[in-house]
């Protein structure tokens, strides 16, 4: 069965190849292309107005450009048209799919005019995105699988690309379930479509980090691939998952291989629960296509000589079309449908374009691509086609086969292939670019034509380029912020560390004190401290130090404390035993109020011109500890009770949230902020220490003891009522987005201290 499908696959890509190759030799093929392309450009000049001429400006701020200078329409309308056509495979010229087209275009243009001011991308809006939808499940569930796959996967394996790569290819799946959604289907049923191709896009779009870059990159040996290469293929033979075997694999190779077994199988198991009995077969034909394609492409070396275009080809066509159709296997086509064909014929133009873009690339890694093969053997080999001429008899099978007298097919597909031009020498730089197009020149006019529609031609900006770029900047932002932000927090924390011991003081209590306060740390309260006193108002190291050091005894204190047989009873904290069973239960009382009053002793020894704010910030941090004291209590005494959400928040708003809020209260209250200031920032402190609470409660049964440094299970050992117990882990973790979207409102309020962003993301992705 599989061998005829794989048979008849590689006949028609065959029959592809030789029509295309057939074309090129065709007396009039460039003259023809020439003559589509001046066509083209009279019909874009009939359509262009004219006022830019500078260019236009570049990411964020392109999208407001064009509707200000009103082509926002037609941008948009061309971006859909072509999704449709090339994702979609549509015949975008009947009169069902120009309605379609300009209903989507409609609803994007709404949806961007009320997202003006957005960060593309940034989690919180794919979160709203997802809760419109009531999504929220399948929004944490991806979060928790990116972070997963992100830990599994070497270095040599570009995670930032697999990152694009996944959500893209959900993306992907999301919009055909979209289009298969008949008439106005039932909300849960919506939800339960899209849910599904949310699942479905990750585990598909997880082949390519989990089998192609593995494959391509130097982590595993050789025998080590082909023993790999052998368990997918037989998996999509037999339609069950292989067992693999440690004594296959190096010893430090296996712990990464069971992982990525793991979850392959998972994502074989689900995406196969999720087909319809009829398309199964095909799914794993198409998929056993793919991989075949890849593996051929992989083996074949840029040294050997005698590779035909025939083979050169096949596999090139077989792997783009076959990578598209197992997207579309999870829905089998309608009878008498184009879709497969379409998506079948066009792969080939996308690859070869995408081939050209990283042609330099490829030829560093020695990669065999069409591009590659002819710049190294077109001297020797007279008989090879250039692939330029094949790219463009791609366009021409397009335009004058399938689509004969059809303008608009036909400006959409150039406008695309102009707008690819202008990216690359955009790329490449005018030199570059073209040296490039002078190795693979076929006919003068045609490339004539061609530059100066390329160097006249404004208008030809896509949608989902813009997309991609904005979705590249904002994971490279985000990785760079994240790098700034740890730099950061080790910065501070190293001079935060130095000045909390008691040690030279000498004495039973303060050793008592220094052990627990050391440890593994997060030190976030007095580091919220320093930032906000430093970087919001300026105060000088006297005025600082105290604070960050009350703040973190009190906490500290707290600790000790909640961990005491009488309360928690907890074993471990920062990485440690606790302080009662190190020493004993009295000491460690002792200590938890010596700390207490020590935090208020080094309030009290402040210099400041303004005593009353003294008398202000004691008055307020002993109140603080006060009210904290009473949310513990309220704490231990509703164990095994049913708790509202309102009595949940307010017992974490005082067991928690209060300590947050005097970390950045205290350098206020110094300062001399305003009452409005405060508020705003009570309110924020608010959101950020409930939203903390529960990425606790949470981490209690899901984190690992070695990486938090106390042990999990604890609250329910306890029997206590924490968001997890009582609402539920999913509906905890919402609960959670909710006082962080909160947060994160009120931050923008605050004076713009970037590090409190990171900080906030940090509250709720954090692993320890
Ligand atoms: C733990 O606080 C107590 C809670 C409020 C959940 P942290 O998680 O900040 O503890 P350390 O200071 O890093 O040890
Ligand atoms: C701690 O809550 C609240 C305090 C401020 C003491 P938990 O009891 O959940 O904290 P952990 O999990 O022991 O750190
Ligand atoms: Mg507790
Ligand atoms: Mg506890
Ligand atoms: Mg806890």
């Amino acid at each position: 069965m599989e061998k005829n499908y794989s048979q008849a696959k590689q006949k028609q890509a065959k029959a592809y190849f030789h029509t295309l190759q057939a074309q090129i030799q065709q007396k009039d093929f460039a003259a023809t292309l020439t003559e589509t392309l001046y066509q083209y450009q009279q019909d874009k000049k009939k359509s262009w107005i004219h006022f830019d001429k500078g260019g236009s400006p570049p990411n964020r701020a392109f999208l407001s450009y064009l509707a200000k200078t009103g082509q926002l329409d037609s941008y948009l309308h061309r971006s859909i048209s072509y999704i449709y056509f090339r994702d979609l495979g549509r015949d975008i010229t009947s009169l069902t799919m120009q309605n379609r087209i300009a209903e989507v275009t409609e609803s994007v243009k709404n949806y961007l005019h009320r997202k003006k001011q957005h960060v593309p991308f940034h989690m919180t809006e794919l979160y709203q995105m997802a809760k419109k939808e009531s999504l929220e499940e399948a929004f944490f569930w991806v979060m928790d699988k990116l972070q997963h796959i992100s830990s599994i996967l070497p270095e040599q394996v570009n995670k930032q690309e697999a990152r694009r790569k996944i959500m893209k290819i959900i993306a992907g799946v999301i919009m055909h379930a979209l289009e298969e959604l008949d008439g106005e289907p039932s909300k849960s049923m919506r939800r339960e479509l899209l849910d599904q191709a949310i699942r479905t896009g990750y585990y598909y779009g997880l082949t390519y980090p989990f089998i192609d870059d593995i494959l391509d990159a130097d982590v595993l040996t050789v025998s080590e691939k082909k023993t790999f290469a052998y368990f997918i293929k037989q998996t999509l033979l037999t339609g069950e998952v292989l067992p693999v075997k440690a004594s296959d694999w190096q010893d430090n190779h296996w712990e990464f291989i069971s992982a990525v077994h793991q979850e392959l199988s998972e994502a074989f198991q689900y995406l196969q629960s999720c087909q319809p009995a009829e398309s199964r077969q095909l799914f794993l034909e198409n998929a056993y296509l793919f991989f075949e394609a890849q593996e051929l492409d992989r083996e074949k070396q840029l040294d050997n000589p005698d590779y035909t275009d025939e083979a050169l080809y096949t596999s090139v066509i077989l792997k783009s079309a076959s990578s598209r159709l197992i997207i579309r296997s999870f829905k089998p086509f309608a009878e008498g449908d184009h879709i497969e064909s379409n998506m079948f014929h066009y792969g080939l133009y996308n690859q070869l374009a995408d081939d050209l873009t990283d042609l330099e690339e490829d030829l560093v890694n020695k990669n065999v691509t069409p591009y590659t093969y002819f710049i190294t053997y077109q001297h020797q080999r007279n008989d090879l086609i250039n692939p330029f001429a094949m790219y463009w008899s791609v366009i021409y099978y397009f335009i004058h086969k399938v689509y004969p007298g059809k303008p608009e097919i036909r400006n959409m597909i150039l406008d695309r292939a102009i707008n690819g031009f202008k990216r690359l020498k955009e790329r490449l730089g005018k030199e570059r670019y073209q040296e490039l197009m002078q190795q693979f020149s076929f006919d003068t006019d045609l490339e004539k034509a061609l530059e100066k529609i390329v160097n006249r031609n404004q208008h030809v900006a896509f949608f989902d380029k813009w997309i991609r770029d904005q979705f590249l900047t904002t994971l490279k932002q985000n990785e760079a912020s994240k790098k700034q932000f740890k730099t950061k927090i080790q910065e501070v924390k190293d001079q935060i560390e130095e000045h909390l011991r008691f040690e030279s003081e000498g004495g039973a209590l303060e050793e008592a004190a220094d052990y627990s306060l050391s440890g593994n740390a997060k030190r976030l309260r007095p580091m919220m401290t320093w930032i906000m006193a430093k970087e919001g108002y300026d105060l000088p190291d006297h005025l600082v130090l105290p604070l960050v050091k009350s703040i973190e005894y009190m906490h500290t204190a707290s600790l000790i404390f909640d961990d005491l047989p009488s309360q928690d009873n907890a074993p471990e904290r920062r990485g440690k035993e606790t302080l009662h069973q190190k020493y004993n239960p009295a000491t460690a009382e002792l200590t938890g109020l010596w700390l207490t009053q020590r935090a208020v002793e080094e309030q009290a020894n402040i210099e400041h011109q303004d005593s009353s704010r003294l008398l202000e910030l004691i008055a307020y941090s002993t109140r603080t500890t006060q009210n904290m004291c009473q949310g513990q209590f309220f704490d231990l005494h509703t164990r095994g009770k049913s708790l509202t959400l309102e009595e949940l928040e307010s017992l974490s708003m005082y067991k928690t949230a209060l300590g947050f809020e005097a970390a950045w209260m205290m350098p206020l209250i110094v300062a001399g902020a305003s009452e409005e200031r405060k508020q705003s920032v009570k309110r924020f402190a608010r959101h950020a220490g409930i939203a903390f609470q529960i990425k606790d409660d949470v981490l209690d049964i899901t984190g690992d003891s070695d990486v938090l440094g106390k042990q999990t299970g604890n609250d329910d050992r306890n029997n206590n009522s924490t968001f997890v117990s009582i609402l539920g882990r999913e509906a905890a973790q919402k609960e959670m987005w909710e006082h962080y979207l909160a947060a994160r409102q009120e931050l923008a309020l605050l004076p713009d201290i970037p590090f409190f962003y990171q900080l906030l993301d940090y509250l709720i992705l954090r692993e320890r």
